[in-house]
């Protein structure tokens, strides 16, 4: 089968392999691949920053939507036919998850599924709505599911809240989704004023081009009153963190979830201490989340933003684009029928 592998640091070592097809083991699913879609991850892991012990070659991509096609022995969740959905952290089941239950991630320590078939544990999938197509589906795991466990399950969220989404890119735009539906007020940040026209059309109250105004949160601050937000998705991470706090309400919550701008920061303490603000770091979530959030979409019909399709042998092109920054998902469509 076909596969693109990584075969060392730097997107240009990105290639398509001819591997040999898996076999599903006791306890295994083998899928046959639909879609995929791509995270700011997969830029980090082949830059080296996600993974610097990263083995090579390694398929690469942790999002994925396919049917299984076989079944290994002692399996009972699917049946052969059963369209399904990777869950990001592919051993953390539910509660809180141990050091190990967070390292089995898909194309970083064990074989991503940007390609034709893939072999999983049937622990890490979950049932597709049939309401989404394969491209949609392709986009939920790691960028909704960091956005719902951030927002609603560790966050609370309720319709009086006001939430602060930074750019558009996959986790942001789902959590605007989310924070508009639960009929919650957003305020949505971007580099570019088409993008915030069309985060308007998704349900976002105000907008600021963070690019022209670089002290944003002095913006947030007046379109609360000076009351500031009540939960901030974090996405950028470095000195960003510092104007989020400043952007807070008091007894506000700061998911940390991102490192765009930096993998380090300073805070002023005082600040956090005043405002009585929880820092929380968010690691996408376990399955049973998953199976919630699809769920409420579900109820929601809630359809996911994406960026832009691609083919699963101008697969390079998808990454092309990850590097520009996306409106929503990039996906390659890997079965073309
Ligand atoms: N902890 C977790 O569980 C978890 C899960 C998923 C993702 N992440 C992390 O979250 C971050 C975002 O991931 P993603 O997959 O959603 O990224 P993405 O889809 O590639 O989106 C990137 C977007 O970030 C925006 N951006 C860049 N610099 C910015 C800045 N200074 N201020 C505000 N926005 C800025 C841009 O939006 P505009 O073009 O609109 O300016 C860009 O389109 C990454 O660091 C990723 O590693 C963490």
């Amino acid at each position: 089968m076909k596969a693109w592998q990584l075969t060392g640091f730097g997107r240009e070592n990105l290639v398509l392999n001819d591997v040999p097809q898996p076999e599903p083991g006791p306890g295994e699913a083998l899928v046959r691949i639909a879609s995929v879609s791509l995270n700011y991850r997969d830029k980090l892991l082949y830059d080296g920053s996600y993974n610097p012990h990263l083995e090579f070659p390694m398929t690469q991509v942790a999002d994925a939507v396919g049917e299984i096609v076989a079944l290994g022995p002692d399996t009972h969740r699917f049946r052969v036919g059963d369209r399904v959905i990777t869950n990001y952290c592919t051993r953390w089941i539910d509660g809180q998850p141990t050091s190990k239950e967070s390292l089995y991630t898909l194309g970083n320590t064990i074989p991503g599924a940007l390609a034709e078939y893939l072999v999983l544990t049937e622990e890490a999938l979950v049932k597709t709505p049939t309401y989404l197509t394969d491209d949609e589906a392709a986009s939920l795991p790691c960028a909704a599911l960091t956005a719902w466990f951030a927002l609603v399950e560790k966050g609370g969220l309720t319709a009086d809240q006001t939430v602060l989404i930074q750019g558009t890119g996959g986790v942001s735009l789902f959590g605007l989704q989310i924070a508009a539906a639960t009929g919650a007020t957003v305020i949505a940040t971007s580099s570019s004023d088409e993008k915030l026209e069309r985060a308007r059309q998704l349900g976002a109250h105000d907008t600021i081009n963070y690019a022209k105004t670089p002290e944003w949160e002095k913006e947030v601050l007046a379109a609360t009153a000076k009351e500031g937000v009540d939960q901030v998705l974090e996405v950028v991470g470095g000195s960003n963190l510092t104007r989020s706090l400043k952007a807070l309400s008091v007894g506000g919550q700061i998911s940390i979830i991102g490192v765009i701008d930096g993998f380090d920061a300073t805070i002023p303490l005082f600040t956090a201490i005043q405002k009585h603000a929880v820092l929380r770091g968010i690691s996408v979530g376990p399955r049973r989340a998953l199976e919630d959030m699809l769920r409420r979409f579900d109820q929601w019909q809630l359809h996911p933003v994406i960026d832009s399709v691609h083919s699963f042998a101008e697969a390079r092109k998808a990454f092309d684009r990850l590097e520009h920054g996306g409106f929503g998902k990039i996906v390659i469509r890997v079965r073309s029928a």
